[in-house]
């Protein structure tokens, strides 16, 4: 095992997975990822704190104070606009995976800019829910 505290963020609307938009999104909660990445958690015996936040300065703050040693951070909507959000990964040092259950290369331009992409230690875009599974697994297996 190698990453041994975990903290998963999830930003703006993405309390509303499973009603929102299921054909960006998917039909799957934002609980059932949680659910299913906590039980992963255990499994692999890797402590694991996830939050969710409509605000970009609650999610600033948040990251302000982590003592964890590696994020998995869907920033939704804030990837397109946030410096803060941006500032506050960088100035952490913290290893993050961005994962975005949609495809962002595929739809509204706007979509294509990420400030937090060349940051990132990997993108992770299009594979819905299981992109963070994907992101939980490359954590534990090979960071
Ligand atoms: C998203 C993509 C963003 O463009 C959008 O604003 C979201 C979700 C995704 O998971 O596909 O809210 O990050």
């Amino acid at each position: 095992m190698k990453v041994k505290n975990l903290t998963v963020i999830h930003g703006p609307n993405l309390n509303l997975l499973g009603k929102r938009e299921p054909q960006h999104y998917g039909s799957v909660s934002l609980e059932e990822i949680n659910s299913q990445l906590s039980s992963k958690a255990e499994n692999a015996n890797v402590s694991i704190e996830i939050f969710q936040s409509n605000s970009e300065s609650d999610i600033v703050s948040k990251i302000q104070n982590l003592k964890s040693d590696f994020i998995i951070i869907n920033p939704a909507a804030f990837t397109h606009s946030s410096v803060s959000i941006r500032d506050a990964l960088s100035a952490m040092k913290i290893p993050f995976i961005e994962v975005h259950l949609s495809n962002v290369f595929a739809r509204e331009a706007f979509r294509k800019e990420s400030f937090f992409s060349d940051l990132a230690v990997g993108v992770i875009s299009g594979l819905g829910a299981e992109g963070y599974i994907a992101a939980f697994n490359f954590a534990i297996n090979v960071k």
